[in-house]
Order: structure tokens, then sequence, then C-alpha cells
């Protein structure tokens, strides 16, 4: 009998909702809330709202386009956190009243464990390269940047992460001070496309071990362009893509610095990267180089599956599934919660 897992996420501002068939992906539907634009950042209560009201037409959608009735759902699964908690109240309510309503059971996944089980996903008639147990995955978002230590589908050991600033907020506040549109990450990516990445030269951080940190990149970002824009007010218009360039250059070179680190630390050369932040050409390029020059078997997922998407968190259920490891419908959200 077939294992068909409902995925359901909403922990900031994408409501999103998945099937997956015995590991095989039969739909993924995401609806992101434009709403947040005119703001430059994401507002919670606004996020809550839009997810409110997204969230039965976005699971009517996904169980449409897989084809699949819920009568044939086997466990419904949905991020618990990390997350606002607005927004993780409306996915894990649904998630509960809809288990509930079909006397399936529920399972709770980690948002974060969802990014890294994402490489095991599957789609028909497509190549299906998945990454070998033990392997280190550079997860890199808007909230976390850290290197974990892949045991199995459920077992991650957190081997160095940020003490401050995640990589995606670092690149998001500097083209904010830029500028430039919201989220920064896409547009810094776009313009550092046509710029010199050695024009600008930005501090790095001297972390000991294997942990990151982005705020004095920031500062550093802010204090140049607070003395160039002195010497010349146009100096952001004129040099955009430059700066764009360097920035993204300093970023990857500070990540792949420690990753190649732990590479050579824990002896492992399968190396995956998750988040939204991996979506940045720069760091996929810089992936590609290493696994070059340094034998590394890369993984790199679709741009899809770099921001918060459904079919991550499904494919997570799918293996807790497997395991029998579901959770009570009392157990509450959480907005901070660790691998
Ligand atoms: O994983 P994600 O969708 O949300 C969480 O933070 O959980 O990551 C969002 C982050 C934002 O900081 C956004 O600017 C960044 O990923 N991002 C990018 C790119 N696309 C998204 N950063 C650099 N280059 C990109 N192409």
């Amino acid at each position: 009998m077939s294992t068909i897992i409902l995925g359901i996420e909403s922990s900031c501002d994408d409501t999103s909702a998945a099937v997956i068939k015995d590991g095989y992906l039969l739909s993924n539907i995401v609806s992101n809330q434009a709403v947040h634009e005119a703001y430059g950042g994401v507002v919670p209560e606004l996020a809550s709202r839009a997810h409110q009201q997204n969230i039965v037409p976005v699971v009517h959608e996904a169980l449409k386009c897989a084809g699949v009735s819920k009568e044939e759902l086997s466990a419904v699964a949905f991020t618990r956190g990390p997350g606002l908690m607005g927004s993780l109240l409306v996915g894990v309510s649904f998630a509960k009243g809809f288990a509930r309503s079909l006397n399936i059971p529920l399972i709770d996944v980690n948002h974060l464990t969802g990014h890294v089980l994402a490489h095991f996903i599957k789609e028909d008639g497509e190549i299906n390269k998945q990454p070998i147990f033990p392997f280190l995955c550079l997860l890199v978002s808007g909230g976390n940047s850290q290197i974990i230590l892949v045991k199995s589908y459920d077992e991650m050991e957190i081997l160095g992460q940020t003490i401050d600033d995640a990589a995606g907020e670092a690149i998001d506040k500097c083209s904010k001070v830029m500028g430039l549109g919201y989220p920064g990450g896409p547009i810094i990516d776009k313009l550092a496309r046509q710029g010199n990445p050695k024009a600008f030269t930005f501090s790095k951080p001297h972390i000991p071990d294997l942990n990151y940190s982005f705020s004095g990149l920031k500062t550093s970002f802010l204090y140049s362009l607070r003395d160039w824009i002195k010497e010349d007010p146009n100096f952001i218009e004129n040099n955009k893509v430059d700066l764009a360039a360097s920035l993204e250059a300093t970023v990857v070179d500070i990540l792949m610095d420690k990753l190649r680190k732990a590479a050579k630390q824990y002896k492992i050369n399968e190396i995956a990267v998750a988040g939204g932040v991996s979506a940045n050409n720069g760091l996929r390029n810089s992936f590609k180089e290493h696994a070059d020059k340094y034998g590394w078997n890369i993984y790199i997922p679709k741009f899809g599956y770099t921001t918060d998407n459904a079919a991550m968190i499904a494919i997570t259920g799918y293996f807790k599934y497997l395991n029998n490891d579901f959770c009570s419908i009392d157990l509450p959200a959480y907005s901070r919660i660790s691998l």
C-alpha cells in the first residue's frame, strides 16, 4: 500500500502545501505574500492573516494537482517551528484539525530539518541524485547560517553556526542601506552578476571553530558606504553592481572558508547546501569550483526547494512516517527550536 503524505508549511510569509507519495513529489503549491513588500520586511500580523486566507485554497490546490483525495492521505506533516508564532499557529492548527477529521496520524517537522532533507525529494522522470550519509550541509537562510553533520534522516549535529546575524539577514540589511528593494538577496544576486567582486574590500570575521559571524560585515559595509558617500553623493548609484558583487563575494568567502575547514576536519566530501541563500549564483558557482578543486560531491537544491516550501516538510514527514514517529494533537508550535 502507498504512503501519501500531505505537508504544510507556514513558518514565515509563504503558505505552502505539498503531496508526496512513496518519496515522490506529486504537487508543491506555494503562495507568496506580496503584502510585505511595501514595508521592507515581513510584518508578522499581516503574515498570519494572509496565511489564514491562503491555507484552505493552497491545500485544496495541492490535493487537486496531485490527483489525490483527502481520504487517500496516510498522514499530515506540518512545520512546528522555528518561525513566526502567528504564522506557525495557522499551519499547525489547520494540520491538527485536518488530521483529526480524517482520523490519520499527525507528524511534526522541524523547518530546518526540512531544508536539509529537501535533497531527498524525488521527482518522476528525473535523475534523483541524493547525498550519501554522513554528509555536511551548509544551511543558509534569512535566520540561519549553520554547518550541519547529517548522519541519517533523523540524526543531525550542528558543527558550527552564526553567533549573531545570519548570512541572508546581512545581505538583506546591506541591500536596504543601498536603497534596494526587499528581499535584498535576489536583487544583490542579479546586480552582482554584472559587477567586479574585487572592486571593494569589507572586513571578514575572525571567529574560532566552525562558527560564523555576519554583524561585523554589515557594520563595515555601512561605515564604508557612509565615508564614500561623503566624497561622492552618487556613490551608490555609480557603483551599484560592484558593491553588490563585492558584498556577495565576501559573504561567499566567509561561508566557504568554514565549510572547507569542516570538510577537512571531518574528512567528508559529500557536501550539500540548503536554505534561501542557496539560490545565490555566486555561492552555487563557488560550490562547483570547490567540487572541481577538492573532489567534493556537491548537492545543490533546485531553486524551488531553496526558499520555504511544503515539499521539504512532506518528505521529512514521509521519513518520520516510516519510523512511526507521530505526534499528539496537543503538541504546541515553537517559534524557537533547534535541530
Ligand atoms: O530560507 P528562506 O526562504 O527563509 C528563511 O529565512 O527561513 O531564506 C530567505 C533568505 C533571505 O535573506 C533572502 O534575501 C535570501 O534568502 N535569498 C537570497 C537569494 N534568494 C533568497 N540571498 C542571496 N541570493 C539569492 N538569490
